[in-house]
């Protein structure tokens, strides 16, 4: 393990953005912006570079713990990733997605689990998944204080009953049913909708229709915000992006070049370097060079 720390942040040099923030935002027509983030350092940089909300997405379980979809993670691991994110983040909304199973069964356990984010992570909202028949769960955790993201569109949750990763809302019988579900969510109280993978003219008509900012992913410009995955916008994923995203830097290859140098630099005797190593204090050195000449002189005169 290395010893090297990271220093404590003093303080924020931004204000706290809270979920009115984001309301006022809308209503100023000021995008807004919003990235995930699984662990302390990505978060640190995230929230230090000026962006307004960070969500702990379930997209986790494919970035960061190598799964197919995001259906295998839990709670469990949901809640580490958030908690660390925690530790990170100073100005930007926190908010925690619910991960698949954690609200599927019973409003009940959709409640427990959304206040054990807030209680036992520090999470400030919760994501849920879903339009019209998640509204009265959405309801119950309104109830308990806690602000809720919604997300419709294509919700990878459902990749089963979808029957794969499919734009949604390309015919009117679609377009119908997520304007339905975009209201319904407005009028239960969230304050923001996710709206991923949606043809960019029914993302607009909707960000006109309701008062919840809409963030989206996948439906083009006319959102009030966006979200993107950090390992995407950084080349971390191993698979070519989709159309939406944009790559903002090449993190998979100054890592490996990084990588490759270090082991090259081991393998050829080139690191660690004398100015990289620790010594001894200047009294401590001369009492070992001098117990190790008298010993050395002992053998020789052993060996006469
Ligand atoms: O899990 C996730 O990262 C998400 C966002 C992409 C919206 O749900």
């Amino acid at each position: 393990m290395s010893i090297t720390s990271f220093p404590e942040r003093q303080g924020s040099a931004r204000p706290k953005v809270t979920t009115t923030t984001i309301q006022e935002k809308k209503q100023r027509r000021e995008p807004i912006t919003c990235l995930t983030a699984y662990d302390y350092p990505s978060a640190r940089l995230v929230d230090e570079a000026g962006i307004d909300m960070i969500l702990v997405g379930d997209s986790l379980a494919m970035v960061v713990l190598g799964y197919e979809n995001t259906l295998p993670v839990t709670v469990d691991e949901m809640l580490h990733h958030t908690r660390a994110v925690r530790r990170a983040v100073k100005s930007a909304l926190l908010i925690a997605d619910m991960p698949f199973a954690s609200y599927h069964e019973s409003v009940k356990e959709g409640v427990h689990n959304a206040l054990r984010f807030v209680k036992e992570a520090g999470a400030e909202a919760v994501k849920v998944e879903g339009g019209e028949k998640r509204i009265e769960l959405v309801r119950h955790i309104l109830d308990a204080e806690i602000p809720v993201m919604g997300h419709i569109g294509l919700t990878p949750q459902s990749i089963h009953k979808m029957g794969g990763y499919k734009v949604q809302g390309k015919d009117l019988g679609g377009i119908e049913r997520l304007i339905k579900d975009a209201i319904a969510l407005d009028r239960a109280g969230v304050f923001t909708i996710v709206l991923e993978g949606l043809p960019r003219e029914v993302a607009a008509m909707i960000s006109k229709e309701v008062s919840a900012a809409t963030i989206g992913i996948g439906a083009g410009p006319d959102c009030d915000g966006q979200v993107l995955v950090f390992h995407d916008i950084l080349n971390l994923t191993f698979s070519p992006p989709a159309k939406f995203v944009r790559r903002y830097g090449d993190a998979a290859a100054v890592i490996s070049k990084a990588v490759e140098q270090f082991r090259t630099d081991v393998a050829s005797g080139g690191y660690p370097s004398d100015a990289e190593s620790y010594h001894l204090p200047k009294e401590t050195k001369e009492a070992l060079d001098a117990i190790m000449a008298r010993k050395q002189m002992r053998k020789a005169a052993m060996s006469r």
